[in-house]
């Protein structure tokens, strides 16, 4: 359309342009200009300059050029039109009339879009003035950035029920493109819409095209009744369908080939500000397939990156489910599950970039992720329940439609049962994994180590002695568990060296007799070390352990050992890290790690108890 002469100058001389640029550029004064990092390129340093006098923007760095209207069209993606609509209700001007069939199809042609476009802008505008003071406040205590804010297009929803309304109806909105975009809750009991974001910190949620479809709100007050508040479904807003931060991730995931799903918007915020711009998140929901197919659409691997509470643990589990189906070759997803009570935003607050970028390179591929889900926390003494967890693996690996990559995961299922039942420790459990324990990223930098040491753990160095007085005075026994003894994690040294010595020495006798063998070994470990296994009162409880029983009965007393022994080490990861939260949890973590001490100590129980009916067995 074609204003009248002299409108277009009016906005110009009345709009600042460094408020609209502000509002999405960090501007710095200097004399009579403002000067920023340029928003149409990239750069480190500010070439990009800002001068009110003349009213234009300019940057020396790629030369973009232009006025408050070239901006909004450039940078926020505005029509003409609707830039000059915009800036003529931000200067107090009234839209020069037009006739009233043309402006009707000139609305409906703006379409709904543009209405959440101009109702971002207007929450970001109170978030930046005096009654956004309280939001600023509260989003500085939460340590955002103001380049953050920026980036986000964070904003502010004041308190009143007709603050956005009249501010859109103004602009020439109606309430029925205000209900329809959910802007706007029209009362069932009849009467006037009103605004359904109030007294909340606005998230504008953009589509692939970087378009606003939607809002979520967040309240400041901790009791607040909905954290969050978000868009109901509308034309534009398919929660299922969308991700959070999806346009900027896109790019960034392109750059970076590294791409992290996260449970909420603040820790895709904390992640961005922390250098991860690839992040997204759902929308409140889990994690639907039309989301996994957009995440695949941008890494093949993406990151889930969930809290390690019950419900950040659910929420992965169902997003592995709905995954499973849609696994193609060279298209998974990653597993990087947080210690247990913390969020991304918490632990990059608490321990910086470097500590995240860690639990990202640790994340675990989904087949283990499975593997852990299935097994953790199970029971599986005995041969029923190792079937019925064999049985479970199974059925959700036949759950992969893809067959070149359900092959591949059979036999990976196949391989960690086995690992499972025969227990091998240079993961410290093997299979006896505790979803907690394998996946808590331990920061072995500021870890107490408290009883993680050698000595100060009798609860496995009972195992470790067991396990090298049975094969000493049962030789025989060892080439059925080379395997497993070789890669046995021993945390007493006396006691790791006369293993190493006795695996080292057994292939040269092997031809040798069961006595001959027996010398021969007994010979490499220390005179002492022997002497203090045949003395050790508890031992001797153990009948398995001593030369005169038959080898049967031995070698089941080692297979039993040496299960429990990757128990033992794993509930005593699990208790340093226990041990570690002890301090800022209290009396919780207190009652938990007296169970978990008093189940250590049923795990010896246990060994006495196997003992003895190994005995009566054969009594
Ligand atoms: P969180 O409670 O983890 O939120 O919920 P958050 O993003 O970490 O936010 P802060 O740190 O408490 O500010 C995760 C996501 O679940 C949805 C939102 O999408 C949120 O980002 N949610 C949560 C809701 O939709 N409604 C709620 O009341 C709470
Ligand atoms: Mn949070």
């Amino acid at each position: 359309m074609a204003f009248p002469p002299g409108f277009l100058d009016e906005i110009r001389a009345r709009v600042s342009v460094s408020d609209v640029v502000g509002r999405s550029v960090k501007l710095t004064k200097r004399g009579r200009e403002h000067s920023g990092l340029c928003p149409f390129h990239n750069e480190k340093t500010p070439s990009f300059t800002v001068n009110d006098d003349k009213a234009f923007y300019h940057c020396f760095g790629c030369g973009a050029h232009g006025d408050v209207i070239k901006f909004m069209t450039e940078k926020h993606g505005l029509g003409f039109v609707e830039a000059v609509t915009q800036l003529a209700g931000e200067a107090g001007l009234e839209m020069p009339q037009q006739r009233a069939s043309d402006r009707a199809a000139e609305q409906v042609a703006r379409g709904l879009i543009d209405l959440m476009e101009d109702a971002a802008i207007w929450f970001q505008a109170l978030l930046a003035g005096q009654p956004g003071a309280a939001a600023r406040d509260y989003l500085d205590r939460r340590a955002l950035r103001a380049q953050t804010i920026a980036t986000f297009q964070l904003g502010f929803a004041p308190d009143g029920r007709q603050r956005l309304r009249q501010a859109m109806l103004a602009k020439g909105w109606t309430d029925g493109q205000l209900i329809e975009t959910g802007l706007a809750i029209l009362p069932e009991g009849g009467g006037e819409p009103y605004d359904r974001f109030r007294g909340r910190i606005m998230f504008p949620i953009r589509d692939m095209r970087g378009r606003c479809i939607a809002f979520g709100g967040r309240a400041m007050a901790a009791d607040a009744k909905a954290k969050y508040l978000n868009s109901p479904e509308t034309p534009l807003f398919h929660k299922g369908r969308t991700l959070y931060n999806v346009h900027q991730a896109r790019k960034a995931a392109y750059d970076t080939g590294q791409l992290i799903i996260a449970e909420g918007y603040m820790d895709v915020i904390a992640m961005a500000q922390a250098g991860f711009a690839a992040a997204v998140a759902p929308l409140g929901t889990a994690v639907t397939e039309d989301q996994l197919m957009l995440l695949w659409r941008m890494a093949d691997e993406p990151i889930l990156c969930f809290d390690g509470d019950k419900a950040g643990l659910r929420a992965a589990a169902r997003a592995l489910d709905r995954a499973l189906p849609l696994l193609k070759p060279g298209r998974s997803l990653r597993f990087a599950i947080l210690p247990d009570g913390k969020d991304p935003d918490d632990l990059i607050k608490a321990e910086g970039a470097p500590a995240f970028a860690q639990l990202l390179d640790r994340a675990e591929p989904l087949a283990k992720m499975l593997w852990s889900f299935v097994a953790s926390g199970k029971d599986i003494s005995t041969p029923e329940r190792r079937a019925a967890l064999q049985r479970q693996a199974y059925d959700q690996v036949k759950q992969i439609a893809d067959p070149t990559v359900r092959s591949h995961y059979e036999s990976d299922v196949r391989e960690r049962v086995r690992a499972a039942f025969k227990p091998r420790n240079t993961q410290r459990g093997g299979g006896y994994q505790f979803v907690n324990r394998k996946t808590t990223p331990r920061s072995d930098l500021n870890t107490s180590h408290l009883g993680r040491s050698d000595s100060d753990f009798p609860a496995s160095a009972l195992f470790e002695k067991v396990v090298v007085k049975t094969i000493l005075n049962h030789p025989k026994l060892i080439s059925t568990q080379l395997e497993t003894l070789a890669e046995l994690e021993i945390r007493q040294k006396d006691l790791q060296n006369a293993l190493d010595a006795i695996l080292s020495a057994y292939p040269t006798m092997e031809g040798l007799d069961s006595q001959a063998q027996k010398d021969n070994l007994l010979r490499r470990v220390p005179k002492p070390l022997v002497d203090e296994l045949q003395r050790d009162i508890f031992l001797k409880t153990l009948s398995f352990t001593r030369p005169n029983v038959d080898t049967w009965q031995a070698e089941a007393g080692l297979g039993h050992t040496l299960m429990l022994h990757g128990r033992v080490l794993a509930l005593l990861d699990e208790s340093a890290e226990i041990e570690k939260s002890v301090v800022s949890q209290g009396e919780k973590a207190v009652a938990q790690f007296n169970a978990l001490q008093a189940k250590l100590v049923e795990q010896n129980k246990e060994l006495a108890a196997f003992d003895q009916q190994l005995s009566v067995s054969i009594a």
